[in-house]
């Protein structure tokens, strides 16, 4: 998949900012296609690009600090309409000639803004408005060609344009929630100023990429890694509708999916399901078992499941005959919180980009979701007419289980965890929160503790449940289950697992938690 997916393109230009895939996915919700580069991206390659408007995002140093991130002075001189946000927006005043100094009151969370409806930006917006605020820098004098057009009472400049270069300045964070008007503003800049008609639709992503797979493919053979989550399923049925025959799916069972998880996956991508794909299942439990066997380091593990996989794979190819193309399911927060995309730290290298060794024996990768949110891969898995139930089932990341038992990992452990969450799931389904809460498991701790049971002294696991509300797995809530539901699992889970004696609910949000364990 080239980069030439929609006509019309946004680029954000990211500076360290935790928010920065939230930038590009509220572009998207306004119809518009959107990328994240990093600040280290040349200007002559963003130039190449003709993107439509440029959006620069926030990030954690301050811009008149030596070594701080910036960009060449050029980027506003190409007559591209470019918005800046928060650090953004205070390089923007900094490389043109403003004034960006530490600020008396640090402006955090929910702030009321007072904004200037006249300007472009603001078209639609009440006046007075409710704004996520997070600097400790201010802008204390704007750029010449500027004006202000928004302000809060501790914050003199909280937004500022050059309408006449489409230059765009905004201190607080339109792309997150908290700010009530914010897509609205988004949506006046890549619509508005930048002119974008808004033509990135799903049923137009699907028809194009199942017209360039089968460009691509020619009359090659292809393999897909088909894990029987969202993303692969739907990645699956994509290449599928493209090059039928052509395609074989493999699905490893590596033994650390969940309760009769495997099964349920050959029921619908098998011989007897509705998609007539060559299907070959290969149930390696024991080899990944052994791979993994003393080891604790949590992207140790991540790495040799990884790298496990890819075996198998190779070994299945040799068994199917010369293959050409391998198809993975990644997805763009995979691409960009792995450090390829953006320029976030690496959090954690999803096994999907990251474990991926060199000596890969197949020509190319097909990866036909790279540039694709969650939430875009299901609306693809809705329009390729994937029924709802695959389409809204919960994510399940790659190495599974096993980075859901924290410390080693072993067959006993699985089958703990496995049973935990299988009784864990039945519960919220039967309290009718399955589709209310958008990701839920049960995993397993490396705690043993002294409990009792009968007259027994038992020292046994704890296992902890999870449940987080999410809108893109970038950032999430613990959900509130009611207290009645956590006991009743507790108290299943405690009787009818063995080898737990304790059960935690997990309360922490991400950030700074994570929503998997490891
Ligand atoms: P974290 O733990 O990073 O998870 O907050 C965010 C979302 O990503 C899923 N996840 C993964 N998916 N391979 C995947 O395909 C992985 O290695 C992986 N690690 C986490 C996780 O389940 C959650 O939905």
């Amino acid at each position: 998949m080239g980069n030439d997916i929609s006509k019309e393109k946004v680029i954000v230009i990211d500076f360290g900012g935790q928010y920065n895939q939230l930038v590009a996915r509220r572009v998207r919700e306004c119809n518009v296609y959107c990328e994240i580069y990093s600040y280290r991206t040349d200007i002559e390659q963003i130039k190449a690009m003709k993107p439509m408007g440029i959006i620069l995002t926030g990030g954690p140093n301050s811009c008149y600090e030596e070594g701080a991130p910036t960009y060449t002075k050029e980027l506003f001189e190409l007559g591209i309409p470019v918005l800046g946000l928060c650090y953004g927006a205070q390089l923007m005043m900094h490389v043109l000639g403003g004034k960006v100094e530490k600020a008396p009151v640090r402006e955090y969370g929910k702030t009321e803004v007072f904004v200037n409806t006249a300007s472009p930006l603001f078209t639609d917006v009440s006046e007075k408005t409710i704004c996520w605020m997070s600097h400790f820098d201010y802008i204390s004098k704007i750029a010449p060609g500027f004006s202000i057009v928004a302000h809060t009472a501790d914050c003199p400049v909280a937004a500022a344009e050059n309408r006449e270069k489409n230059l765009y300045a905004i201190q607080f964070h339109p792309e997150v929630l908290h700010t009530q008007e914010g897509t609205k503003m988004l949506r006046n800049f890549v619509r508005g100023v930048c002119g974008c008609a808004g033509t990135w639709r799903m049923d137009s992503f699907v028809e194009n990429s199942i017209k360039t797979i089968r460009e691509k493919v020619g009359d090659g053979k292809v393999l897909c890694a088909l894990s029987g989550g969202v993303d692969s399923s739907v990645a699956a049925v994509m290449l599928a509708k493209a090059i039928g025959e052509q395609l074989t799916c493999v699905f490893v069972d590596h033994g650390l999916l969940r309760k009769n998880e495997g099964d349920e996956v050959e029921a619908v991508f098998g011989p007897d399901g509705p998609y007539k794909l060559n299907f070959i299942r290969v149930n390696a439990q024991e080899r990944f078992y052994s791979k993994l066997a003393g080891v604790e380091e949590p992207e140790r593990k991540r790495k040799i499941i990884g790298e496990e996989f890819i075996r198998v794979f190779e070994e299945e190819a040799k068994k199917i005959g010369a293959v050409d193309f391998l198809v993975q399911g990644t997805i763009y927060p995979d691409v960009v919180e792995s450090g390829l995309g953006g320029e976030s730290a690496v959090i954690k290298s999803h096994h999907n980009v990251g474990g991926l060794p060199d000596c890969v024996d197949f020509k190319e990768i097909i990866e036909p979701l790279r540039d694709l949110f969650k939430d875009e891969v299901r609306k693809a898995g809705l329009e390729l007419g994937i029924p709802e139930h695959l389409v809204f089932r919960q994510p399940f990341p790659g190495p599974g289980l096993g980075i859901r038992i924290i410390g080693e990992v072993t067959a006993e452990k699985v089958r703990i965890v496995q049973d935990a969450d299988a009784i864990y799931r039945e519960e919220i389904a039967k309290a009718g929160l399955d589709r209310n809460i958008g990701q839920y498991f049960a995993a397993l701790t490396n705690m043993r503790s002294v409990g009792v049971m009968g007259d027994e002294r038992t020292y046994d696991y704890a296992v902890a449940l999870r449940a987080v509300n999410t809108i893109d797995f970038m950032t999430a809530e613990a959900a509130e289950i009611p207290f009645e539901v956590l006991q009743t699992v507790m108290s299943r889970i405690i009787n009818e697992v063995r080898g737990v004696n304790r059960v935690f609910y997990d309360l922490t949000s991400k950030p700074p938690g994570t929503i998997e364990f490891e």
